[in-house]
Order: C-alpha cells, then sequence, then structure tokens
C-alpha cells in the first residue's frame, strides 16, 4: 500500500513549485550572462545628431546638454571621421543659421549652413557612414515653426500643411544636390513624404533616402535642443505633433508615411514612448528608428552630474532598452562615446 508523501519541512525542504528550475542559473557569470544576453547592441545600430552654426570660429557649448556642441565647419568635419572611426550608422544633422525669417530662405540656399555642411560630411565620411538632413522649417524661420504660417478664420496663427510641402520639396531637393544619403522630415505635416519622393524622383535622386519622423510627439522633452538651434518658439507644435497619450495613432501616422514611400520610420521620444515603439517594431514592413532626444540625454546628464546615478550604466542601459523594444536605428547624442564602450575587450569572466 502506497505512503502519504512526508510533510515537507520548510526549513530544509522549501515548498518550491519545481525544484530543477532555477532561472538565476543563467546569471551565474558574466561569460554566461553574455552567452544568453537577448538583446544586442553594435556601433552600427547607432546614429550621432550634430549641430553646425553658421559663423562659428570655435566649437561652442550648450548648456542645456553637457558635452554636446554647435560645431564649425571644421570640428564637425572631425565629428564625422570620428564617428566612422567608432563604426557608427551614420550621423543626422542639423543647421543653424544666423538669420532667420518667415519662410526659412536659408534652409533652401545652397550656401546655407546645413548645405555647406552635408557636402563636407560626406567628403569626411568617405563613404563610411550614411549622411543624415533633418529636413525641417524650424531652425530656419523666425517664428520657430516647422513651416509656414497664414492667419487663421479668428486671426490665430494657422502653420499652413501645404504652403509648407512646397518648401519641404525643394529643400529636399537642395539637400540631395549638396550630397545627402538620406533626408529626414521632422515637420509632421501630413503628406510629407509622399511630397519629399515625388521631389527627389523628379530631380532625379531616386536612390536618396528618406527617413520619416513618422510617430513624432508634442513633447516637453525637446527643451534641450531649442536651445541647441536656439529657436524660440511662439506657441506650440500640438497642431502638428502627436498627443502624447495617444498610443493607436502611431499606426496610422506610420502606415500612411510607409504607403508614402519612407525607406524607414522613427518614433521620438524614445524612452517615454517604448510601448509605441513595440507597436511600431511590430508592425512595420521596413526598418525602425527611435530618437534619444535632448531631454532624455539632459535628464541623465544632470543626475550623474550631481552623483545621483552611475552615468555609463544609465546610458548603456537607456539605449539598450530602446533596443528591447524593438528600435534597429538609434539616434542619440551618446553614440560616439556609447559605441567606444560597446567595442572594449571583454573583461574578466567573473
Ligand atoms: C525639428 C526637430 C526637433 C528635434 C529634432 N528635429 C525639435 C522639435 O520638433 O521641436 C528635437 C530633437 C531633440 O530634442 O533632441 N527640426
Amino acid at each position: 500500500r502506497s505512503h502519504p508523501a512526508p510533510e515537507p519541512d520548510p526549513q530544509v525542504n522549501p515548498v518550491i513549485p519545481d525544484r530543477r528550475n532555477r532561472p538565476r542559473r543563467l546569471r551565474t557569470t558574466a561569460a554566461v550572462r553574455r552567452m544568453v544576453s537577448e538583446t544586442r547592441l553594435r556601433p552600427a545600430d547607432l546614429v550621432l545628431p550634430l549641430f553646425i552654426k553658421e559663423g562659428l570660429t570655435a566649437p561652442h557649448p550648450i548648456a542645456s546638454m553637457p558635452g554636446v556642441v554647435q560645431h564649425t565647419r571644421a570640428s564637425l568635419r572631425t565629428a564625422v571621421e570620428q564617428a566612422a572611426d567608432a563604426g557608427l550608422a551614420g550621423v543626422m544633422l542639423f543647421g543653424v543659421p544666423l538669420v532667420r525669417d518667415a519662410t526659412g530662405t536659408g534652409a533652401t540656399d545652397p550656401h546655407g549652413i546645413l548645405n555647406l555642411a552635408i557636402a563636407d560630411a560626406v567628403a569626411a565620411a568617405d563613404g563610411r557612414l550614411v549622411v543624415m538632413a533633418d529636413l525641417c522649417l524650424d531652425e530656419f524661420t523666425d517664428h520657430g515653426h516647422c513651416g509656414v504660417l497664414r492667419p487663421g478664420p479668428d486671426g490665430e496663427v494657422v502653420v499652413d500643411n501645404d504652403a509648407t510641402l512646397d518648401r519641404y520639396a525643394e529643400m529636399a531637393v537642395v539637400q540631395a544636390r549638396a550630397g545627402a544619403h538620406l533626408v529626414a522630415p521632422s515637420g509632421m505635416m501630413d503628406h510629407q513624404i509622399a511630397r519629399v519622393r515625388d521631389a527627389l524622383d523628379e530631380a532625379g535622386f531616386t536612390d536618396v533616402l528618406v527617413l520619416a519622423y513618422a510617430a513624432k510627439y508634442a513633447s516637453a522633452f525637446y527643451g534641450p535642443f531649442r536651445d541647441a538651434v536656439e529657436s524660440t518658439l511662439e506657441g506650440d507644435r500640438r497642431t502638428y505633433q502627436m498627443d502624447p497619450g495617444n498610443r493607436r495613432e502611431a499606426a496610422r501616422e506610420v502606415a500612411a508615411d510607409v504607403a508614402e514611400g519612407a525607406d524607414l520610420v522613427m518614433v521620438k521620444p524614445a524612452l517615454p514612448y517604448l510601448d509605441v515603439l513595440a507597436d511600431v517594431a511590430a508592425t512595420s514592413p521596413v526598418p525602425v528608428a527611435a530618437y534619444q532626444v535632448s531631454g532624455e540625454y539632459a535628464m541623465i546628464e544632470a543626475a550623474a552630474a550631481n552623483g545621483w546615478i552611475d552615468r555609463r550604466r544609465a546610458i548603456e542601459e537607456s539605449v539598450l532598452s530602446i533596443r528591447r523594444a524593438g528600435a534597429e536605428l538609434i539616434l542619440t547624442y551618446w553614440a560616439t562615446e556609447l559605441a567606444g564602450w560597446l567595442t572594449e575587450p571583454t573583461g574578466s569572466t567573473r
């Protein structure tokens, strides 16, 4: 006859659903952890945003982004060479002009600072990375909006979608003529991807890529960027950038941009929008990028400067998390420094 199982003694024999199942075994040594890590980052997953300011004689620090500068044309070339040496996927260029006007004339001037910088960067990169250009008017307009304005029915100011598309089309062709390998429309105007794609194709630039800022939210985390490009915005961008609470709407924006010919789509900002990023990564038929924006950078730098967090670990974890959520490409101001850490030889296995 069968005996009843002896009562487990909780001191010696704690009740465990499955004693053979010990997840900690996969964490015992650095070598084991490395073997089973699910998310891996390579320098080629990273893109470095760079600011170039007209008329500068020396690189100028950006107070709210410690470690980031506005470049001169010479220091930009050096930064691009360093990015290429580090194995980055690309650089994303932003121009800071000396003169701004209502329609952002500087953006379409072939001798405007951004277009000169594109040519400089292409020469410095020497085919080793992708030179990307931000395609937006906010750095070039005196009112700071991403498009051209018209008075609304009640005398309010409206960002004119279709008039802005004319400017973007022209800007895309000028950037392509300067040598940009990729243009990145970031103004969140409807139909901007279709319009830019058509303009590029008609001018013979069928091989220039378009990276769509597809799900770009009206975010407080762009604050330090406005310092970086010295832009003072009248009002806000809520009539064109997305409402931070909206998740479903990202799918609609991505679908539209893909249908309009986007080669890659982007979610921005990154860390506060990892749910959106995971949604987009799960369904997008084209590669997905995410932009770890200026405010995300500033938060970690500020906390680290105060000794409140471990700077390197926080940077590595934040970028890894964006990768884990599904971004194939990550724009981050730490790209070159982080790439250096990623290629350090493996240390002790314990
Ligand atoms: C628009 C643009 C912005 C950023 C990238 N492209 C500013 C905005 O939309 O207000 C922000 C990037 C950052 O905060 O790091 N040209």
